[in-house]
């Protein structure tokens, strides 16, 4: 983690001994989400409206730069899903924890979700949506790891990775390290102890 530190990537201090290597850097980030934001403007200059759904607790900090950097007029809403709990194998189980405050019927709906893995939640959440009418329904994806079983469709995706574990910008193990500013791979002995 070396190199990081002294390029001036700020104090990490507390996850720095935990994590491998960083496998995406803040600016790698930053670039790509105007990019994946300038896509999203362009793609959607003739709606009247988007709509655009954060799924919690991973992609809070992927949307609110997004949702920045769109330049189209949209809404903003949330839905909390889970299938992990505290452990780094899906249970293959989705739950629905928080559901929109809404109806989307009619609407342009963009999903934003910050990592698929077997891809098990976005496809519950895809069709779950779908039968909820909306006029269209397409998805945004930060990471996905090359695994991604379901090969859930994704409109916009920003980056593919290994099928390691990783943390940071908004991702977690075990609720922690969401803040880190780049996105990183979590040692195995950090999870595998546990
Ligand atoms: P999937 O259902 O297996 O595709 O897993 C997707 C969900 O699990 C995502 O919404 C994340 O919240 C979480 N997740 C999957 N892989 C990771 C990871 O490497 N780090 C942090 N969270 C992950
Ligand atoms: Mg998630």
């Amino acid at each position: 983690m070396d190199e990081y530190v002294s390029k001036g990537e700020g104090t990490l201090s507390y996850a720095e001994s935990d994590l491998e290597r960083i496998l995406l850097s803040k600016e790698e980030i930053n670039a790509r989400v105007t990019e994946l934001a300038e896509q999203i403007s362009t793609d959607y200059a003739d709606y009247e409206s988007l709509y655009i759904i954060g799924i919690l607790k991973g992609a809070f900090i992927f949307l609110s730069d997004l949702a920045r950097k769109i330049t189209v007029p949209h809404k903003v809403d949330f839905m909390a899903l889970s299938s992990y709990g505290a452990s780094t194998e899906s249970s293959g189980e989705v739950r629905i924890i928080m559901d929109l405050r809404q109806p989307i019927v009619g609407e342009h709906v963009l999903i934003v979700e910050d990592i698929i893995d077997t891809g098990k939640t976005l496809h519950y959440l895809q069709r779950l949506l779908k039968g909820r009418k909306p006029a269209t329904l397409k998805t945004c994806v930060l990471v996905t790891k090359e695994r991604n079983s379901l090969d859930v469709a994704t409109d916009y995706l920003g980056f593919k990775i290994p099928n390691v574990w990783v943390v940071g910008y908004g991702l977690d193990y075990a609720d922690t390290y969401r803040t880190l500013p780049y996105i990183a791979e979590l040692k195995k002995e950090v999870y595998q102890s546990g």
